[in-house]
């Protein structure tokens, strides 16, 4: 536990179409949290580069999630919806923490291997330090939460790591400025600047599995079509892919214990559990002992009844991209304030000026 005021901070990269598992596994639970508590939520245009995206896209890709924010029910008004290339200072406090993370602790990031592929020596270095951009997007908020999908937990860690190093090398310049806040690993209580973020990683929906294979996450960059429901597709597409989808042919168990060995029966239900806001214990009482004939026409159904309005809502803001715009640069004035400020503590913590 630490003494920070409670900030919830999260982030959405501008590549390939949304899908039902950033819907599922973020963009709802930050719709969620704006209830109770002080939300931002970024649009991290300056991660897709990392993608290499072509300009236009990434303009059109920008819009198309600050979109998909509203529509699906966030107030940038009571928060803040932004997007990070506005806010200068998420690549200058990422330079500040490239020089406190260790290549040891990036190298071991999962995601960076899978991206990169076999041909590592042709990765971008960008690519690479990613999740220091990460860190400095939460960081530069003092982000005590983080709503995000299983997926982006080895991250969440390295900003740990990565606010614990920077609290340790620099705790007596801390004291000595008086910025420091009382942050508690394990047994010990050290003065330090930064939160220890925590991960908010709950809910049915933390893993979407891809439709094509129930081994493989659900992905905005999977080659097939089918293997995702996109935020954009209309009804007739999402029961086309829901029917496609891969099963095996034994009917639904009653309990949740006869999925295990089922991967893609498991992902189906878990995806109406969270759609329906249930969990698959649930699902299966409703659903135990019939088979997919049955099932997926009733997901289809489900999955249609919540997604289309999203759709048509996306659509209709997609056609105001004025006000899109209107609203991230609003959102980016805001952040500007918060973030300015932190930057201005860490140079007088690290001794640079300005
Ligand atoms: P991104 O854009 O890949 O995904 C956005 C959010 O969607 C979640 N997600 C999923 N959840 C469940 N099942 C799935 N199949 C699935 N696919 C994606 C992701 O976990 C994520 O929460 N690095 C981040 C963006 C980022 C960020 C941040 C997040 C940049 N800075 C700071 C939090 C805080 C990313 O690429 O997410």
């Amino acid at each position: 536990m630490n003494s920070f005021e409670p900030r919830v901070f999260s982030g959405v990269q501008p590549t390939g179409n949304l899908t039902l598992g950033n819907y599922l596994g973020a963009i709802k639970k930050f719709v969620a949290l704006q209830d109770t508590n002080n939300c931002i939520y970024c649009v991290v245009d300056l991660h897709a580069l990392t993608v290499n995206p072509n300009p236009e896209e990434l303009i059109d890709g920008t819009r198309s999630i600050a979109a998909a924010f509203l529509a699906a029910g966030i107030d940038p008004v009571a928060n803040i919806v932004f997007n990070q290339s506005r806010v200068h200072e998420h690549a200058e406090l990422a330079w500040v923490f490239n020089c406190v993370a260790r290549m040891g602790w990036l190298n071991r990031m999962t995601q960076f291997k899978e991206k990169a592929g076999k041909d590592r020596e042709n990765a971008s270095v960008g690519l690479f330090a990613y999740p220091t951009l990460m860190a400095a997007d939460i960081l530069a908020y003092r982000g005590t939460h983080v709503p995000v999908g299983d997926d982006q937990k080895q991250h969440l860690e390295l900003a740990r790591d990565i606010a614990q190093k920077f609290n340790n090398d620099y705790s007596k310049r801390i004291g000595d400025l008086q910025l420091g806040v009382p942050v508690t690993v394990g047994e010990e209580t050290v003065n330090g600047y930064f939160p220890l973020t925590e991960p908010i990683i709950e809910g049915p929906a933390t893993r979407i599995m891809s439709l094509r294979d129930g081994t493989k996450k659900m992905s905005k960059s999977d080659p097939s079509d089918l293997s995702r429901i996109n935020l954009t597709d209309t009804a007739d597409d999402i029961a086309k892919k829901i029917r496609k989808a891969k099963t095996d042919p034994e009917p639904l168990p009653g309990e949740t214990d006869g999925l295990a060995g089922r991967p893609e029966a498991e992902n189906l239900v878990n995806i109406y559990a969270a759609l329906s806001e249930t969990d698959m214990g649930e699902v299966l009482r409703d659903f135990g002992g019939q088979q997919f004939s049955v099932f997926k026409p009733a997901l289809a159904e489900l999955a249609i009844e919540k997604l289309d309005p999203l759709a048509t809502e996306m659509r209709k803001l997609l056609d105001d991209s004025g006000y899109l715009d209107q609203v991230l640069a609003a959102g980016a004035d805001r952040a500007s304030a918060i973030a300015r400020e932190t930057m201005g503590d860490v140079k007088r913590i690290v001794g640079l000026s300005g």
